[in-house]
């Protein structure tokens, strides 16, 4: 079983086995992924009542067919995409509708997913019942983001509450998603080696030295929180890009470059003073995942400076270290690390959530 010690100081890292043996993979699913929150796009994709859009919960891996909707007085869904009749997808792509209908029989659901019209069913007893509306699973917002969970096992406001306190002051509605700022980035290495490597700055002198220039590693904090961490940079020479900090931040004062918050299982959302960088990583086998970098940018100006400037090359010097880690793991003479008490509270706050999980 997984096993990780509480007491950091006396603690190995999991087990080489989570990233390595398939069956870890497998319960995965279930016991971390359908379980947490996660996030399915924002709400520009559905601006308007009768806008659809079908989002593939973690493609590759959970492959759940879900629905994005706005119903007709303006609240916003999240539904199965498969017909209660014999299962056909029912939307393809984003789109505007009146009502969603089946292409194979006909059926046809209000945007709230209620059952609504099939032919040819007079004769069938017991028709409609509850399991012929589309499932309605729960959707959490925060700013213009949205997440659900297939099986929360626990409250959203539980995963995001930390963060959203720290930055609610930030006009969420003035960020717009940037898709030529935007990429997905293929990984050889397994999802948690991917995490685990965003949660520690100790190796940014090591391994990005562009943004060790910038970031003030001597001043560099983690904080814990139950389903997520921060990662405070702050700037390292007064002429750095900052944050405008107004007197109501709890950070007013210091000179943040950036904002990096890890939210259990798999997502990071970075603010810089420019805007935010949203990164989902995604399983999508035993020694690959992908990791989806959506820009949503506030000011324009701020755009090439700073810690969040160069975010590609950044990316470029992580992952060329998670893949040399994804085959030094299967050594047959590494099992275990250490943590360092100091620099690596996040990735054993992240283990030790792991091994919550699994157990
Ligand atoms: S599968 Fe949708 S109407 Fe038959
Ligand atoms: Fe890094």
């Amino acid at each position: 079983m997984l096993n990780v010690n509480p007491d950091i100081s006396k603690a190995q890292t999991i087990s080489t086995d989570f990233y390595l043996k398939s069956e870890y993979l497998e319960l995965t699913k279930e016991k971390i992924f359908a379980n947490s929150w996660q996030f399915i796009g924002d709400t520009d994709q559905i601006k308007e009542p009768g806008w659809v859009t079908p989002v593939n919960f973690l493609e590759n891996y959970l492959n759940e067919p879900l629905l994005l909707s706005r119903d007709k007085q303006g609240e916003v869904h999240c539904l199965s995409n498969v017909c209660t009749h014999r299962g056909n997808l029912l939307v393809e792509r984003p789109c505007k509708l009146n009502d969603i209908r089946c292409k194979y029989h006909g059926r046809r659901f209000q945007l709230d997913g209620k059952f609504a019209f099939m032919p040819e069913f007079k004769e069938v007893e017991n028709f409609p019942a509850e399991n012929d509306n589309l499932t309605n699973l729960p959707v959490f917002k925060f700013g213009k983001w949205l997440f659900t969970s297939l099986n929360p096992k626990h409250p959203a406001e539980d995963q995001f509450r930390e963060m959203i306190d720290r930055v609610s002051w930030m006009p969420f509605e003035d960020f717009h998603f940037r898709p030529e700022l935007s990429q997905e980035y293929k990984v050889k290495a397994h999802w948690a080696l991917y995490c685990e490597n965003y949660l520690e700055g100790f190796h940014i002198p090591f391994v990005h030295a562009g943004l060790n220039s910038i970031i003030d590693y001597g001043n560099y904090t983690t904080e814990l929180f139950r389903y997520s961490n921060l990662q405070l940079g702050l700037a390292k020479e007064n002429d750095e890009m900052c944050f405008d900090l107004p007197s109501t931040s709890p950070d007013f004062g210091k000179r943040v470059a950036g904002y990096y918050f890890w939210v259990f299982p798999n997502m990071m959302f970075n603010f810089y003073p420019w805007g935010l960088s949203i990164n989902v990583v995604k399983p999508t086998g035993q020694s690959t995942c992908t990791v989806s970098f959506l820009s949503y940018v506030w000011d324009e100006n701020k755009l090439r400076q700073g810690a969040g400037a160069n975010l590609h090359q950044v990316e470029m010097e992580d992952e060329d270290v998670v893949e040399h880690v994804q085959k030094g793991i299967r050594s047959r003479f590494y099992q275990h690390g250490r943590y360092s008490v100091k620099m690596e509270k996040g990735t054993h706050h992240f283990h030790r959530l792991l091994t919550e999980f699994m157990s």
